[in-house]
């Protein structure tokens, strides 16, 4: 087949990730007889400086002539003073908001090779499968704001509609029906207007899918939940924010931030698809990065916007036998094991595919 995937390195360790994950992605299509043509375009801290702007008019062109956008990474310590007039970060929502990237799924597996990693029980890691699904273009990110001029105040406002709502539980159901059937939709509800006109939303939603189960639980047990019976989660849907803190919350569960992909979808094929973690500016441009978040983001892509389920299958894989193999980036790492870099990685990875 024939496609035309954006990628965008941002800032960071992303150009070092996105290096990775393009050389995955020529092995894919010398493999299996692709064309897949790339273009590279600006984002983030970078496109500040460069165009003076985080989500330049050239990168929404481009990805709009896209079947899909790759992206590795923004933000970094020279963009963070709090009296910026931009932040790279602005640039991401915008292209999220823009595409209409409203279903953020975040999937966490549990690697039985890197359970030694994690910081829990291994019997509690056991059976250990969760697929986050996270709204992305509505709720506390996207709601009315406002900095008073007086510096004394500021506020931010959770604001959904039904319909918002409606699409993403929808994603949910339709994800459990092919996983283990159950989802856990996260709120607030004992508290937030917001958050009751969200459970009784998913509760409607759910009418639709009687083969699947529904509970919801409340964003403070769930953090709870999520640490002391992992495997109790099988799709775990929540509000824009609530998801962002569960999902690196959980990625513990998958022995490192690094190792989480993710797939942002709105109602068509046309998808974004990046690692969970961020740009990492302490560990940029040393080779130290641990790409699997980007290799397994691309297999997303792959999968979702492209239908290359097989493509996909073969890099998850080809990631699973690497790790079973024994390379360890730094964060994968237990002491004295030896590690290898992020390049030698990937090696590894597209000596498999
Ligand atoms: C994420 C990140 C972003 C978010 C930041 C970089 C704006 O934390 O994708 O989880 O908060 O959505
Ligand atoms: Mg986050």
């Amino acid at each position: 087949m024939k496609a035309t995937i954006t990628t965008l390195s941002g800032d960071g360790i992303g150009p070092e990730v996105m290096a990775e994950a393009l050389r995955v992605l020529d092995r894919v299509s010398s493999r299996y007889g692709h064309e897949f043509v790339t273009h590279e375009a600006l984002i983030g801290g970078v496109a500040i400086d460069r165009a003076g702007d985080p989500f330049p008019q050239e990168t929404r062109r481009l990805g709009e002539q896209s079947d899909a956008i790759l992206l590795a990474a923004v933000g970094g310590p020279q963009w963070d003073s709090p009296s910026a007039r931009v932040r790279p970060e602005q640039g991401l929502l915008a292209m999220r908001k823009h595409f209409g990237l409203f279903a953020n799924l975040r999937p966490v597996k549990v690697y039985p090779m890197l359970a030694q990693n994690v910081p829990l029980r291994p019997d509690l890691l056991e059976g250990v499968d969760i697929l986050i699904i996270r709204e992305l273009t509505g709720g506390l990110y996207f709601g009315p704001r406002q900095e008073m001029g007086d510096g004394d105040t500021a506020y931010d406002t959770m604001l959904y509609t039904r319909s918002e709502v409606e699409r993403v539980a929808h994603v949910a159901f339709r994800a459990a029906q092919g996983r283990r059937k159950k989802v856990t939709s996260v709120d607030k509800a004992n508290v937030l207007a917001s958050m009751r006109l969200w459970r009784s939303t998913v509760n409607r939603v759910h009418e639709d899918y009687p083969d699947v189960v529904l509970d919801h639980v409340l964003v403070d047990a769930c953090t709870m939940h999520l640490i002391m019976r992992p495997s109790s989660f099988d799709v775990l849907l929540a509000e824009n924010m609530f998801g962002d803190i569960l999902s690196d919350e959980a990625s513990v569960l998958a022995g490192s931030l690094g190792m989480l992909p993710s797939a942002s979808l709105g109602e068509g094929r046309f998808g974004l698809y990046e690692p969970v973690h961020g740009s990492a500016p302490d560990i940029a441009g040393r080779g130290k990065a641990n790409p699997t978040g980007m290799i397994l983001s691309l297999a997303m892509l792959l999968r979702y916007s492209l239908n290359l389920d097989a493509e996909a299958k073969a890099i998850e894989q080809a990631v699973e036998g690497v790790l079973a193999d024994g390379a360890r980036t730094g964060d994968i790492a237990r002491q004295g094991e030896t590690v290898v870099s992020t390049r030698e990685f990937t090696d590894a990875v597209i000596a498999k595919l």
